[in-house]
């Protein structure tokens, strides 16, 4: 008989894949699911990064990197973060195969069993689970609507201890699409100083603010650098998820462990992949502000369509591309709402519990999708609350 280590035992999976693995059942037997489960963007990747992807490979870079990244991406990085958030240098940048390394290899250099870590609930689910791989106490802090869902400052002055090894951010938030306003980012700096605790700031969706807004960066305040993990990626901003190409941030004696994580877990990243990396730094920061109005349209149009449906309500968020309604006036459990408005009304979202116990009352709706999609959801949501789901 197999028996697993203790390590997986809970481990759990994203909830958007087992959404769209269902919502694609539904479409094989004939029915017409609207997609607004999968975060992810429905652009093409920009033409001049295919272009350099193409060319890297027929200049023959297929072979291995170093782990840490190559050095025209490490540098094109620290320059990039240099000009938008904060001093950095390449020897401070790792580069791994998405964002998703960024996570799980500095939470493993830095946590050790029984250290407690703090995380964003509702947050992206790989926060809870890297914790507990890596065998820390996952301490959940929980975003409040009433304050545009950054943190709720007392319960991380109450949780944060001696025991406290970490403190997971993440603004633009997935799920909920809110901002940590900079005077909270100094309320946490403060704390974490008092306490000793090290912050990871993951700020991938930091390209998709609206209203002419920026998301102030963790990165920023100069005093915390070298307690700060800064975690990003090309997949949100650049339309790259399938490439696999993000990068972390951090002090360069963590950052030599981090690069010793990858080399043993995956080598290193595609060669070509970071060669299209640095096209996207260069070349296409103008293409991922022209993006941010499309998708400022679309935020109106959901927000607008959810506000109008009987018993939900939806704060506007000021990034990232979800939305993140309040459903809890119409009295129905979110994941058992989620899983109706899927089998009954076609429409494919995500509860807010698959994002954590305070995701209750909330449903997740990307809206990387055409303004049509959106449209068509709202009409299907209403007619199926219309129908007496109440
Ligand atoms: C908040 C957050 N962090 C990290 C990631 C992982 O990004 P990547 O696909 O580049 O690994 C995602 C992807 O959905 C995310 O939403």
């Amino acid at each position: 008989m197999t028996s697993f280590a203790d390590r997986v035992a809970n481990i759990q999976p994203e909830g958007a894949y087992e959404v769209l693995a269902r919502a694609q059942e539904l479409e094989r037997q004939g029915r017409s699911i609207i997609h607004l489960e999968i975060g992810q963007p429905d652009f093409q990747t920009f033409a001049p990064i295919c272009e350099a992807g193409k060319r890297a490979i027929d200049e023959g870079h297929t072979r291995y990197t170093p782990s840490a990244g190559t050095h025209a991406l490490r540098e094109a990085i620290a320059q990039h973060i240099s000009a938008t958030k904060g001093p950095c240098s390449p020897a401070e940048v790792v580069v791994g195969p998405g964002a998703k390394p960024g996570l799980l290899f500095p939470i493993l250099a830095l946590v050790n069993p029984g250290d407690e870590v703090l995380y964003p609930d509702p947050g992206f689910p790989s926060y809870r689970a890297d914790i507990e791989l890596a065998g820390g106490v996952p301490v959940a802090a929980p975003l409040l609507e009433s304050r545009s869902f950054s943190f709720d400052l007392d319960f991380l002055r109450d949780h944060m201890s001696d025991r406290t090894k970490l403190l997971i951010l993440n603004s633009p938030s997935n799920p909920t699409g809110g901002t940590i306003p900079r005077e909270d980012l100094q309320a946490i700096a403060q704390l974490a100083i008092e306490r000793d605790v090290w912050v990871m700031t993951d700020e991938i969706y930091g390209d998709l603010v609206y209203d002419d807004q920026d998301a102030p960066s963790f990165w920023s305040l100069p005093e915390m650098r070298h307690r700060t993990i800064l975690v990003d990626g090309f997949s949100k901003s650049f339309a790259m998820t399938g490439w696999r190409l993000g990068y972390a941030a951090m002090p360069p004696a963590l950052a030599e462990k981090v690069a010793l994580l990858t080399m043993h877990a995956v080598g290193c990243t595609a060669g070509f992949t970071q060669q299209a990396g640095v096209s996207a730094l260069q070349q296409c920061r103008a293409a991922v502000q022209a993006q941010r109005s499309v998708y400022q349209e679309r935020r109106d149009r959901i927000v607008d369509g959810l506000e109008s449906l009987p018993g939900v309500s939806c704060i506007k968020p000021s990034g990232a591309f979800y939305a993140f309604p309040n459903v809890s006036q119409l009295g129905i459990p979110s994941s058992e709402l989620a899983r109706r408005l899927l089998s009954e009304a076609g429409v494919a979202c995500l509860s807010g519990t698959d994002f954590g116990a305070y995701g209750e009352g909330y449903l997740r709706f990307s809206y990387a999708a055409s303004l049509q999609a959106i449209d068509q959801a709202i009409e299907r949501i209403g007619s199926f609350l219309a129908a007496g789901s109440r």
